[in-house]
């Protein structure tokens, strides 16, 4: 069982990075393997919208991370998917790898799009300077969040817990709910 963290902060203490630690440190702890990658750290270049890759299946605009970390969410059994909201929205580098990714994730039919990752477990977090019920309300932490739900709907994810901490900047510390609520999101990844 390999899980793959997808940390879609540039904070690296940050409290994405955090629940991230606490997740990557818990399915260690069942004695499973998991691996962090920050999207910060990775080398991409915006999509061209080209069109391309929808009928050869791969990208042949420009060789980078891109690939590199599509590999890898082909390769895990589980997705973690961490993204603080920028704009009511995900950080424009997370954004920019999965529009890069699309061809390795859904396919285009004549119908509904076809999910390429069928079968992988999903948490989705997201964190916010707005708080409760704002944040879900006017779409701050929810609107980060309707994005990753749209990728790892259209890729085939069963989505199996999602997390929304609002407020970030008058509470900047985890408490121990928080982190309760990391620890119950990975039982639920890892149960069959
Ligand atoms: C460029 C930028 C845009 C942001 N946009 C929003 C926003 O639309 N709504 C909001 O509530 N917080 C917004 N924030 C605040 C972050 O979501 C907040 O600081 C979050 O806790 C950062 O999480 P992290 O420490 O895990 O990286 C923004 C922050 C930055 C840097």
């Amino acid at each position: 069982m390999n899980t793959l963290i997808i940390n879609g902060s540039p904070r690296k203490k940050g409290l994405i990075s955090q629940m991230m630690q606490i997740m990557k440190s818990e399915i260690e702890k069942h004695g499973a393997t998991a691996s962090m990658v920050y999207s910060n750290d990775l080398s991409a270049k915006p999509c061209i919208g080209c069109m391309a890759c929808r009928t050869k299946g791969e990208c042949s605009y420009s060789q980078d991370d891109s690939q590199r970390l599509l590999k890898m969410i082909q390769e895990a059994d589980n997705i973690i998917i961490g993204s603080p909201c920028y704009w009511g929205n995900i950080p424009g580098q997370l954004k920019l790898l999965f529009d890069r990714m699309v061809y390795g994730m859904m396919r285009d039919t004549d119908r509904f799009p076809e999910p390429l990752l069928k079968g992988k477990k999903c948490i989705l977090v997201s964190t916010c300077t707005t708080p409760w019920p704002l944040n879900i309300l006017f779409n701050q932490s929810h609107g980060a969040i309707r994005v990753v739900r749209e990728v790892g709907h259209y890729s085939g994810f069963k989505i199996v817990k999602v997390i929304e901490r609002g407020n970030t900047a008058k509470r900047p510390q985890l408490t121990e709910k928080d982190k309760a609520k990391c620890t119950k999101a990975i039982e639920k990844l890892l149960s069959k």
